[in-house]
């Protein structure tokens, strides 16, 4: 009897401590307690015989039957850790998480480069105590051509075709000139105003020409105004937008609202004024500008006797090719952001 005891605890552990090292999972690991040395398992089956022993013998066996207990005990807790930790290592291969992962990264927008060009233009002007003034853009002839001496038969309306909405009546405007008028009429001098905005022009599309662009004007009236004042406004502007080092060339032009009339022009950053590919013969053209006719101030409501005033336009567009080296004009209206982010 004692031998059939002992024998059955020496291969039961032999098969527990095989068992327990083959279990897979928790779950496996837990069938095994339970059916090991839960109430009805096979070592509780042992014990349960020990009350059948010769007393002498039924102290050795249970203390064999105790430490079978105690070590299947421990090869449990040491499969149960082995098995945690393995669970641990796949978490590596199943569960990881990248940490640079950016779900949506979020896109910031970015200005336009007329936009940044306007605010350069703005900041500039505002250090001289200029404000903005702004037209309609869609206009009447009598502001955007006879105000300005432009009259029905006058060459120039055919260089500024125009698109007309209203039975010839109103056009979309083909300058921001007409805003001098709409400000005179409105204001007193002193006058110091720039007015940017969008203008259309019926010009075939080419990398320099665009149905539609932007200009600003300039215009300043008030006692005592003379020409020198203009070639310093438009010194301090040109150099304030290009850099201290262009140069700036005033040259003779005609517009049928100032008188006299001038052009001017920065020299060409590239070559420095020696003439190269992108500029010519040195010189890129910026401006056109004068000193407001005294007809256009009467229209305007102001006196040609007591005021004098000059005026400038710039096309934007032109100023922001020169300025950030964009070689098609057409590109400004592309909402392409692979071209909008460069600036
Ligand atoms: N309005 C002129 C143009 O569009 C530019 C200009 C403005 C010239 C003001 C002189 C004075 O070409």
């Amino acid at each position: 009897m004692k031998q059939n005891v002992v024998g059955e605890l020496e291969q039961l552990r032999a098969s527990a401590r095989e068992r327990v090292d083959a279990a897979g999972d928790q779950r496996a690991l837990e069938d095994l307690r339970v059916g090991l040395l839960g109430k009805k398992g096979e070592l509780t089956g042992v014990l349960r015989q020990l009350g059948s022993l010769p007393a002498a013998e039924r102290a050795a066996a249970g203390a064999a039957a105790n430490q079978l207990k105690d070590e299947i005990f421990g090869w449990i807790a040491e499969r149960q850790a082995a098995l945690e930790a393995k669970r641990h290592t796949a978490l590596g291969d199943t569960e990881w998480v990248d940490m640079t992962f950016v779900p949506n990264p979020v896109r910031r927008g970015h200005l336009h480069p007329l936009t940044l060009i306007l605010r350069e233009v703005k900041a500039i002007f505002s250090r001289l105590g200029y404000e903005v003034a702004l037209g309609p853009e869609v206009e009447d002839e009598v502001h955007n051509f006879e105000a300005l001496n432009i009259p029905a038969e006058h060459p120039a309306r055919d260089t500024m075709d125009s698109f007309y909405v209203d039975a010839d009546q109103l056009l979309l405007r083909t300058h921001t000139s007409p805003v001098q008028i709409r400000y005179m009429q409105s204001h007193k001098p002193p006058i110091r105003i720039i007015a940017p905005g969008a203008v259309y022009r019926r010009d075939a599309t080419d990398p320099s020409h665009g149905s539609q662009f932007y200009q600003f004007e300039g215009l300043v009236v008030d006692h005592d105004i003379r020409l020198s004042d203009l070639k310093g406004t438009i010194e301090y502007f040109a150099r304030s937008l290009f850099g201290p080092d262009r140069r700036i060339r005033i040259v003779g032009d005609h517009f049928p609202f100032t008188e006299p009339s001038i052009g001017a022009a920065v020299s060409c950053g590239l070559c420095g004024g020696a003439g190269c590919r992108s500029c010519k013969a040195g010189w890129l053209e910026i401006l056109g500008a004068g000193m407001v006719h005294p007809q256009v101030l009467r229209n305007g409501g102001i006196d040609p006797d007591h005021y004098a005033g000059f005026a400038f336009g710039a096309g934007l567009d032109r100023l922001a090719m020169l300025k950030y080296n964009v070689s098609d004009i057409r590109l400004f209206l592309e909402p392409d952001v692979r071209f909008l982010r460069q600036f």
